[in-house]
């Protein structure tokens, strides 16, 4: 039985079909990325599953459990991390800790082994005691997976784990992210609208848009569709007619641009043709192997790409440089 089972789920407001008909089975102990713009309906797909919101029609099970006939049942399964923050700012780490635990029901004599437990995975025991009004973005991020984990549920969903956070912040959260999967074959479903984070993060990505799944692969499955990756032959002085030539006869070069003193070629599986590339082309000054990305890959099924803010743009740029 799959983690998530979503079939035919659908959230209307008024006219608007933010999830529409949407189906998706999401296996135990998988990383799931649900990857899209702003306003695809990611977060909204996200409420219904931790039923927060109703669907229009559709089912979905989560952790074997209806959203509709045994919502408490799913509520005791999931932990959820919302995309704007929610914790008591007034209260310190601790005490935010100790009242989601209350709150779900952690008995007692757990209690305090399992806030510790999550304090230290967070590698926020030694603040535990400190004010969540006075931490940075990244701590408090950190102490909302904490309380999220508190009464070890089966499914976590993250809804824009590390957004507006810096990168190492982001990097260090992912970390955590991987570590959850592997030590507790947890099954997350994460949304993003940063390519790195699915592409890093997840065993599978579904590219969300318009509240439809426009496509659905493993990160390298998704970049393979694109036809393959992106090569550029720097010429010692101008790129001759016979390397064209030479390049134009081969099946696996799919297209090739020219550029002043460059080609740019897209060659399915560039790591296992290029030496054949190399030998007919003969003497190239440099050689780029460039994998497809997956913004790439959103642009060619969608139409546009995936970021349209420019505030995201800059931390994405930021991340980038930093790599
Ligand atoms: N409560 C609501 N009432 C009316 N419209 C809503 C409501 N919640 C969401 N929407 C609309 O549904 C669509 C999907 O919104 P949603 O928040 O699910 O997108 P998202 O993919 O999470 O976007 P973002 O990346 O900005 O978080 C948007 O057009 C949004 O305006
Ligand atoms: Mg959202």
């Amino acid at each position: 039985m799959p983690a998530i089972h979503i079939a035919n789920l659908t959230k209307k407001f008024g006219k608007l079909a933010a999830v529409d008909n949407l189906s998706l089975d999401i296996n135990k102990g998988e990383i799931f990325g649900l990857l899209g713009p702003n306003g695809a309906g990611k977060t909204t797909l996200l409420s219904m599953l931790a039923v927060l919101m109703e669907p229009t029609s559709g089912e979905a099970t989560v952790a074997g459990h209806d959203i509709r006939r045994h919502p408490i049942d799913v509520r005791k399964s999931i932990g959820m991390v919302f995309q704007t923050g929610s914790l008591d700012s007034l209260l310190t780490a601790r005490e935010n800790l100790e009242l989601h635990a209350r709150l779900f029901g952690v008995p007692k004599e757990m209690r305090q082994t399992r806030i510790q437990e999550a304090l230290e995975l967070v590698e926020l025991t030694d603040r535990a005691d400190e004010r969540a009004g006075n931490f940075s973005g990244g701590m408090k991020r950190r102490l909302e997976i904490a309380r999220a984990l508190l009464h070890h549920p089966q499914v976590l969903f993250l809804d824009e784990p590390t957004v507006g956070l810096d990168p190492q912040t982001r990097e260090h959260i992912w970390k955590y992210i991987k570590a959850l999967s592997r030590q507790e074959q947890m099954t997350i479903i994460l949304t993003t609208h940063y390519m790195e984070e699915a592409d890093v993060l997840a065993d599978r990505i579904a590219l969300i848009d318009h509240g439809k799944i426009v496509q659905l692969d493993t990160p390298e499955g998704l970049k393979r569709q694109m036809g393959g990756d992106r090569v550029k032959l720097v010429c010692a002085k101008a790129c001759s007619a016979h390397m064209l030539a030479a390049l134009k006869k081969m099946p696996f070069v799919k297209s090739i641009v020219q550029g002043d003193g460059h080609l740019e070629l897209v060659v399915q599986n560039a790591p296992k043709h290029l030496q054949t590339i190399l030998h007919a082309v003969g003497e190239v000054e440099e050689v780029h192997v460039l994998p497809a990305s997956l913004n790439d890959v959103f642009l060619q099924y969608t139409g546009h790409e995936i970021r349209n803010e420019s505030a995201e743009d800059d931390a994405q740029a930021q991340w980038a440089a930093h790599r």
